[in-house]
């Protein structure tokens, strides 16, 4: 069994696009920045200070969801399987699938990060001697690029697509993942997918504004990382971090906002900004269970089986391949 480095499909994180994309995106109207590229070293560490926080009640919920639920998981999915990871994320949740499931034949973890990847791959091979682990370092939502995978031959595979990331999708997009999931899983795949729930506008609005500021920080950092990566002259103090729940649209926004009119070089190109003008980073959709329905239904997967919290905040789905 192949356990070496990660196998790279397509681009990855160490490709270099992140000055083209920030020009790209600080150029078009409305301005966007992928929400990518938040996640360097220190995005990564306050990211993980943001699942600690008393208002960021997702990362725990989700975990404790699939503590209590994961026999049942188990009892679904059945023997054998071979678990592919879509964005290999904190490893707490893949251990408790790990730990849960019967004779996982393969862990195939794959994240546009080859960094992360390996590190990830590395702590696991000390604790799961035993487990064939196949990293891939791919972007998945490229899954069109990988019609194959290395791993377990002839095993049934379950996908595993945690941390509500399906929500930082929008929802055409999260579809096309959907679909492309559903091919590289098969017909005897099964897809275990975390989803935050709608609810209470202001339980959503301080999730993503805590009144500590370590939120505000996580935001903000993009404009350090352009200063130190893109030689830009961002004053971080001009700025401030804006999130919001739009209900029209069932989803968080989240954006950073210049406080005066300004002018800024990124990479040696000029930007001008209006006070209040934004730059548009992140949208973090919430679903019911209607949703999700509507979400999957034309992708060739049905919601089997759903699992919540007490307080219903998150939700954990078991999609059947149809
Ligand atoms: N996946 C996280 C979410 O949707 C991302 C996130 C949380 C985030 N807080 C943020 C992104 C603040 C940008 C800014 O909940």
């Amino acid at each position: 069994m192949y356990s070496g480095l990660p196998l790279k499909i397509g681009r990855t994180a160490s490709d270099g696009t992140f000055e083209a994309d920030v020009l790209a995106g600080l150029s078009k109207r409305p301005r966007a920045i992928p929400a990518k590229f938040l996640y360097d070293a220190q995005g990564s560490a306050l990211f993980d200070a943001i699942c600690e926080l008393p208002e960021y009640y997702l990362t725990r919920t989700e975990i404790a969801i699939l503590r209590d639920g994961v026999h049942q998981i188990a009892a679904r999915a059945g023997a054998g399987r071979q678990l592919v990871e879509f964005g290999s994320g904190s490893s707490v949740k893949t251990r408790l699938l790990l730990d849960g499931l019967a004779d996982v034949s393969a862990y195939v973890p794959i994240d546009i990060s080859g960094e992360h990847l390996e590190a990830t791959c590395r702590r696991l091979r000390a604790d799961y001697p035993a487990l064939a682990i196949v990293p891939v370092c791919a972007d998945y939502m490229e899954l069109p690029l990988l019609p194959w995978l290395p791993g377990a031959a002839g095993a049934a595979k379950l996908g595993f697509f945690p941390g509500s990331t399906i929500g930082n999708l929008e929802p055409h997009e999260a579809q096309a993942f959907l679909v492309n999931a559903r091919h590289l899983l098969g017909d005897d795949g099964a897809l275990v997918v975390g989803a935050d729930l709608k609810k209470d506008p202001d339980m959503l609005h301080a999730a993503y504004n805590d009144s500590a500021g370590v939120t505000a920080a996580f935001s903000l950092n993009l404009l350090t990382r352009m200063n130190r990566e893109l030689g830009a002259n961002f004053d971080i103090g001009a700025f401030e971090h804006d999130a919001f729940y739009n209900s029209d649209e069932g989803r968080i926004e989240i954006y950073i906002r210049s406080l005066r009119s300004q002018s800024i070089v990124v990479a040696g190109q000029r930007f001008f900004f209006e006070a209040g003008e934004r730059i548009h980073t992140e949208y973090s959709y919430k679903y019911s269970l209607g949703d999700v329905d509507a979400l999957a239904a034309p992708t060739g997967f049905i919601r089997a089986q759903t699992w919540t919290d007490p307080d219903e905040l998150f939700s954990v789905h078991y999609l059947a391949a149809v």
